[in-house]
């Protein structure tokens, strides 16, 4: 094994983590937690992943109050789950793995049927377009005392999640949900200090960043998820995250992950590959759903081909503009790329997909040093987010894993 491969299968640190090597599980919203709670598929599935020799695994959104949720179905951070969260971090523990959670909160995209508000909140009044099935037409803009309730949310979640054995915290700052909302000159709208300027849209982000890192301490591991692009006019792009990416280091984030699009407008930049509308049409179950993605699919679900390492080129541009880890995600799916990204100064590698069809990836691209994962990026997957079953490759099953040497 060359000296990047040796690199990227040896341990390293995250603010004082050891983590065993440098691929991570990236967050992929399991579906698992039925009105919220815990099943225990969903312990069975960090199990399988941990077995494949992850170094530390993510929970997919976890929300960070009931009002945060885009769905009925999503758990959020509160005492009635500390004990199957626990037993089930405690265990991925006991295989080895390390285990982070992403904090979520949709902001004024949400169908949770459950809210507690009248309305769910973004930056600015607008149409909640996941609601709109559901009747939930529209989101309100929060007010001063909302953003500040929102700090105190983040901070009353991240003491629970770090005291519940989470070993580090992914703030979810991308891909069109709450603070992303506020970052984006697209959806925020507003007049006072938390719109306008770029500076301005990144308060409410950088502050909840500050509230966590108070609640948690000085060497707790926190990183974030940004969007290198919403992939939208008039959104954030390419030379924003730049920016974004400074200012979340002068923040005290350890690790910015480099994903890119918004569930929201332009979703296929953060997947490439199959067009996820014809698996989404077929697995949804309402009618009125289905003639919306049929009316509004086209323009949101755009065909962007399949390539390896579709983040790289931009993502190099952060590398090169911060010092903080760096952690790629999009698209690396062979040892050829954790390779390239090693050698380009990244830290860490996120893997999505390919650990959906291959959980063993870490130990077989460890024995095998021409090693591809058999993930085709058709993306059906995707479309299984609300299956019973929750999350799962429909291709190749994790029970036939692909390590037979
Ligand atoms: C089924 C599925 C669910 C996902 N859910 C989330 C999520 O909850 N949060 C998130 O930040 N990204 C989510 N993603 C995006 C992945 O984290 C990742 O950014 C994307 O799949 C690209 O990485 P990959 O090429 O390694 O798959 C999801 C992806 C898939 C396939
Ligand atoms: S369904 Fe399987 S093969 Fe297709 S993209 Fe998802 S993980 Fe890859």
């Amino acid at each position: 094994m060359n000296e990047q491969l040796q690199r990227c299968f040896s341990s390293a640190q995250l603010n004082g983590l050891q983590l065993k090597n440098r691929l991570i599980k990236a967050g992929t919203f399991e579906g698992m937690t039925p009105e919220g709670k815990i099943s225990p598929r969903l312990q069975q599935f960090h199990e399988r992943i941990a077995q494949g020799g992850i170094a530390m695994t993510t929970i997919g959104y976890c929300a960070v109050e009931n009002d945060g949720r885009l769905n009925e179905n999503m758990m959020y951070m509160h005492e009635g789950i500390r004990r199957p969260l626990a037993a089930m971090i405690e265990s991925l523990h006991s295989l080895g793995t390390k285990v982070s959670g992403q904090m979520g909160h949709g902001g004024g995209f949400s169908k949770n049927r459950h809210l507690e508000r009248k309305r769910p909140l973004g930056p600015s009044f607008g149409i909640n377009m996941l609601g709109v099935t559901q009747g939930m037409l529209f989101c309100d803009a929060m007010s001063h005392s909302d953003i500040k309730a929102l700090i105190k949310t983040y901070q009353r979640s991240a003491v629970f999640m770090k005291s519940v054995g989470f070993d580090c915290l992914e703030i979810h700052f991308g891909h069109g949900y709450g603070l992303c909302q506020f970052m984006s000159p697209k959806t925020n709208r507003r007049k006072d200090e938390y719109g306008g300027s770029l500076n301005n849209r990144m308060r409410l982000p950088l502050q909840i960043l500050e509230g966590v890192r108070h609640s948690v301490g000085e060497h707790f591991p926190i990183i974030g998820k940004i969007s290198l692009t919403e992939g939208v006019k008039g959104g954030l792009d390419y030379d924003d995250a730049i920016e974004i990416a400074k200012l979340l280091e002068k923040g005290g984030i350890d690790g910015i992950i480099t994903s890119g699009g918004t569930s929201t407008m332009n979703p296929m930049i953060m997947f490439r590959g199959g067009n996820i509308l014809q698996p989404m049409l077929k697995a949804e179950k309402s009618a009125l759903m289905r003639l919306m993605l049929h009316l509004a699919g086209p323009k949101l679900f755009k065909d962007y081909p399949y390539e390896e390492l579709y983040f790289l080129e931009q993502a190099k541009r952060i590398r090169d503009a911060v010092d903080c880890n760096l952690i790629y995600v999009g698209g690396a799916s062979s040892n050829a790329s954790f390779e390239t990204l090693m050698q380009h100064g990244f830290d860490f590698i996120q893997l999505g997909r390919t650990l959906l069809s291959d959980p063993d990836l870490p130990l077989q691209a460890q024995r095998q040093q021409t090693y591809t994962s058999r993930c085709n990026h058709c993306n059906e997957c995707v479309a299984t987010i609300e299956h019973p079953a929750g999350i799962h490759c429909t291709r190749f099953s994790p029970e036939a894993p692909t390590i037979l040497q």
